[in-house]
């Protein structure tokens, strides 16, 4: 039941050396027994499975709120900070990098349209980035907009503190409240009580919807728009692609078939991997992907690493791994049909560089033919892969591309026998922050881990 526009496909030719049809088969009944367990609700982790109709339960008034919101940033600013971590952040930006020309923030029109400039923030904790950041924005007209779902992470809460305080010297209470948008729990969290209490403009996230599944609520969709995509065509891909996914047959729906494929693949003992792109544009879908993936898998002893690369800059630090190393490892490749924009190789006269065979040729299908290159040897190097063909990098298969993963990862997850909702780990470390950094309530931890850490350390100079 998929769609008439173009879609992305799965090329799967490249595993079937150590994938038997056999295993196919006998994994498509786990397979369908996930999924069941996933549209009956009937699984762990099923409050957050909000993500699953969010793009067609999202409203064209919510969306006309967030176009306006995002319309109005755009005519007032020259700098949008988007202060977020993990899930608050990454989806935006993997969007809107994959999306906008390379060097956009250099440039003073982008379609013929003024955007402001887009900075990310509150997503370390670097003295110096936040340093040159304030230097950086110091006489420009600034947005912020601080997303943070519990609205108490530490990064984002300590950057908003930092930058709110600038404001707040330089322009004034008021006018340094006109320039946050807040983006957070609707009823929760010391984010909300401030917003709140400051009456900043505020965008509430679902409930339902967990953080590294939240590029499709105004975490993502208003940065996004404040960057120029069209957040109607990104749902649109996202509704199409949803379609795809609700086809009952494995071998007929790409986003399950990758599930079922890495997890097969992990029980052959590939336990890693290597999701490539060959855009590097895709860097940050890159990152989004780890985050995505990294978080929902990774527990109770299970889950595959993920890591992402590009291609063909990181052939040439880690092809050699790749292509003669442990064989734990199997690929992804992202590959784009149709660039936005091409250049072609120029005729040299001289040919003193021996590239006239190029000349004429398109550096798209140069860089396909790197792909095909890279995929045929590293299969000889005994690397399964799978290539994900994406028709075209615009908003309506970005849209489709979120939708594949965010299914696919909850398929793979429930394949693995974990919760892919839940990321008790991450909880950990910010406990253990809290306890370090003295925050009341966490006295006990503190103490206990200050212990461990002088008992543990060792120096050699
Ligand atoms: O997926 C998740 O829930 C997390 O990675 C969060 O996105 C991340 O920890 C940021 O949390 P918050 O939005 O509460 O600040």
């Amino acid at each position: 039941m998929c769609a008439e526009r173009k879609r992305i496909s799965l090329d799967y030719s490249k595993v079937m050396k150590h994938i038997k049809k056999e295993d196919l088969d006998r994994i498509a009944a786990d397979v369908a027994r996930v999924r069941a367990m996933m549209q009956s609700k009937n699984c762990p982790g099923s409050e957050y499975l909000g993500w699953l109709d969010l793009p067609s339960r999202t409203t064209k008034e919510e969306l006309h709120e967030i176009m306006e919101t995002a319309f109005v940033a755009i005519g007032n600013s020259d700098a949008f900070l988007v202060v977020g971590i993990g899930g608050s952040y990454l989806g935006a930006r993997a969007v809107l990098s994959a999306m906008l020309p390379a060097y956009y923030n250099e440039m003073a029109l982008i379609s013929g349209r003024q955007i402001p400039r887009i900075y990310y923030t509150g997503c370390d904790l670097s003295p110096q980035a936040m340093h040159d950041l304030l230097e950086l924005i110091n006489n420009r007209r600034v947005t912020i907009n601080i997303i943070s779902k519990s609205g108490s992470t530490t990064e984002p809460a300590l950057a908003f503190r930092i930058l709110r305080d600038h404001f707040i010297r330089k322009l004034g209470k008021e006018e340094a409240k006109r320039r946050v948008i807040a983006t957070t729990d609707k009823a929760r969290g010391s984010l909300k009580r401030l917003a709140e209490r400051e009456g900043y403009r505020t965008f509430a996230i679902p409930d339902d919807v967990g953080g590294r599944f939240s590029v499709l609520t105004p975490v993502g969709l208003l940065p996004i728009a404040v960057g120029g995509v069209d957040i109607n065509e990104l749902l649109q891909g996202a509704r199409d692609m949803a379609a795809c996914c609700s086809e009952p047959d494995m071998m007929k729906n790409p986003a399950v078939l990758y599930a079922a494929i890495r997890n097969l693949l992990l029980q052959k003992g590939r336990s890693i991997e290597i999701l490539a792109g060959f855009e590097p544009s895709l860097h940050f879908f890159g990152e989004w992907w780890k985050q995505l993936f990294g978080e929902s898998e990774g527990k109770n002893g299970k889950g595959i690493y993920p890591d992402y690369l590009d291609f063909s800059t990181d052939l040439h630090s880690m092809g050699q791994w790749i292509q003669e190393g442990v064989r734990s490892v199997f690929e992804t490749f992202l590959v784009v049909e149709e660039p936005r924009a091409d250049v072609k190789v120029p005729a040299d006269e001289q040919n003193s560089d021996n590239l006239n065979y190029l000349s004429d040729k398109s550096l798209s299908w140069i860089n396909l033919r790197a792909y095909e290159g890279v995929s045929a040897a590293h299969l000889e190097g005994d690397v399964p892969s799978t290539a994900l063909r994406i028709p075209k990098l615009d908003a309506y298969h970005v849209g489709q591309l979120i939708y594949f993963f965010e299914y696919a990862v909850a398929v793979s997850g429930y394949l693995l026998g974990v919760n892919p909702f839940d990321q008790p780990g991450v909880e950990s470390y910010k406990k253990n922050m809290f306890a370090l950094l003295g925050k009341p309530g966490f006295e006990a931890q503190g103490e206990a881990l200050q212990k461990l850490i002088a008992g543990g350390s060792q120096y050699i100079a």
